[in-house]
């Protein structure tokens, strides 16, 4: 059975954040939340919080993705989290400005402060992929020390996949409240997945509905020792649910005979794994030039995107990202097509995964993907260097000075847009 907002099996996570995070309960001490990805941490936490804001009258909160926004220093976090906290959103008629410039910590926090409404209201800052800011200096700091430097009541959660003393470098901060979500037992994963069945798309046909209880216990049990993420799951589920349904429509077996069904689909599920960490043997054609169209078609929904705003970072100088990837702006932009053959002749270029992951999110946000399902970006990233289409160019281990550069075919990548139907001419 599901439990409090639907999740299953994180009971206990709930209560203990509803408990530290609710306003009489607040202290100052910041909530870390730490855990493996697709654990459920973004989306319990924002449940959770979101259902404290709405019990409390004049309380605010701000939730930011720290892969999200490309930043070197805090100013841009700062900024986005205080137009979040005081509601306003940079549009066309305020022209993209924020409510305040923070070129300092003393400013953000001045901003805070100079919120208006009830002082004593409680107020939430929600930081994901808190490990990203690790290297911008005094971000996770100020971050901490929001309620002492505020005077103001500010519960501050950060998100995080890596534990709190990995993240942190320095000494003098509070140690905060830390709340792990492990990992799902194959239980877990079964109870979850047969609630996704609509996620998944398997309430379209009336016929097969009973058989989504077989078909996620078969599931479950060959992948979840193997693969730990729900996403990934869900993925397979989605993409597997057909094949194992097919010989009940077919009409050539029983809907009742689950051991045939079973012995049917294992070779296709055996292959869906594979699959789905595109570790499948590039074609001929891959082994003697570049990659081919074919190992493209097979990618995963967000991979595709993922290629595309290696291909648009490889290829676009980056000054012009600012323009390029505001929806608006992007629409006046002449059609000038980088063709395959134009970009034949053109180098690409060498971006870094700050400005890669800037570019996904944007282009997610403009072709409105819905993203309800958060990708793992490092994932879909090391399957395309690893399918060569992608290619590293730097081994450092600091994730700041890693970067990339696209080196698909232009004309396979035009193809992958087009199945999206995203026209790419639009940014050239
Ligand atoms: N216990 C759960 N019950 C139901 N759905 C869950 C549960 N845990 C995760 N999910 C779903 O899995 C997806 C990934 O969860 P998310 O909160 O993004 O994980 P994380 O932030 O830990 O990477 C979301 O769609 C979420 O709704
Ligand atoms: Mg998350």
């Amino acid at each position: 059975m599901s439990g409090r907002f639907g999740f299953v099996g994180r009971d206990s996570e709930i209560a203990l954040l509803s408990n530290v995070a609710a306003p009489a309960a607040l202290q100052g001490r910041p909530i870390f939340v730490f855990g493996s990805s697709a654990t459920g941490k973004t989306t319990v936490v924002r449940a959770v919080i979101d259902s404290l804001t709405e019990g409390e009258r004049g309380a605010r909160s701000a939730y930011v993705n720290a892969t999200e926004v490309s930043f070197s220093t805090p100013k841009r976090l700062f900024e986005i989290i205080l137009n979040k906290l005081a509601g306003h959103i940079p549009s066309a008629s305020n022209g993209y400005s924020c409510r305040q410039s923070c070129d300092t910590a003393a400013e953000f926090c001045n901003g805070i402060i100079a919120l208006g409404g009830d002082a004593a209201a409680s107020m939430y800052v929600i930081i994901d992929k808190v490990e990203r800011l690790r290297n911008i200096d005094g971000a996770i700091n100020t971050l901490i020390r929001l309620p002492e430097l505020t005077g103001r009541k500010i519960c501050v959660v950060l998100i995080s996949a890596v534990v709190w003393d990995r993240l942190q470098g320095f000494s003098s901060i509070p140690d905060p409240i830390q709340m792990h979500f492990a990992n799902y037992s194959q239980k877990t994963f079964f109870a979850i997945l047969m609630h996704k069945q609509s996620a998944c798309g398997a309430d379209r046909e009336q016929r097969t509905l009973q058989l989504w209880g077989p078909f996620i216990f078969m599931l479950t049990e060959m992948y979840s020792s193997v693969c730990r993420d729900l996403n990934e799951l869900q993925h397979l589920a989605t993409e597997l649910f057909p094949v194992f349904c097919k010989p009940v429509l077919d009409g050539t077996v029983s809907p009742e005979d689950h051991t045939r069904l079973y012995k049917l689909c294992r070779p296709v599920f055996k292959e869906g794994f594979e699959k789905l960490y595109l570790h499948e043997a590039p074609g001929e054609q891959a082994t003697e030039g570049g990659p081919t169209t074919q190992s493209s078609s097979s990618l995963p929904h967000h991979a595709k995107y993922m290629l595309i705003a290696g291909f648009l970072a490889s290829y676009l100088p980056p000054r012009l990202d600012l323009k390029n990837f505001t929806q608006l702006e992007r629409r006046r932009l002449t059609n000038n097509m980088l063709t395959g053959a134009d970009a034949a002749n053109v180098e690409p270029k060498m971006f870094t995964l700050d400005r890669l992951l800037a570019v996904f999110y944007a282009v997610l946000q403009n072709e409105r993907v819905e993203t309800s399902v958060a990708p793992d970006v490092h994932l879909l990233i090391s399957s395309l260097v690893s399918l060569a289409l992608f290619t590293k160019m730097s081994s450092d281990l600091s994730l700041n000075s890693i970067k990339y550069k696209c080196i698909a075919e232009p004309k396979m990548v035009h193809t992958v847009a087009e199945s999206l139907n995203m026209d790419l001419r639009g940014f050239f």
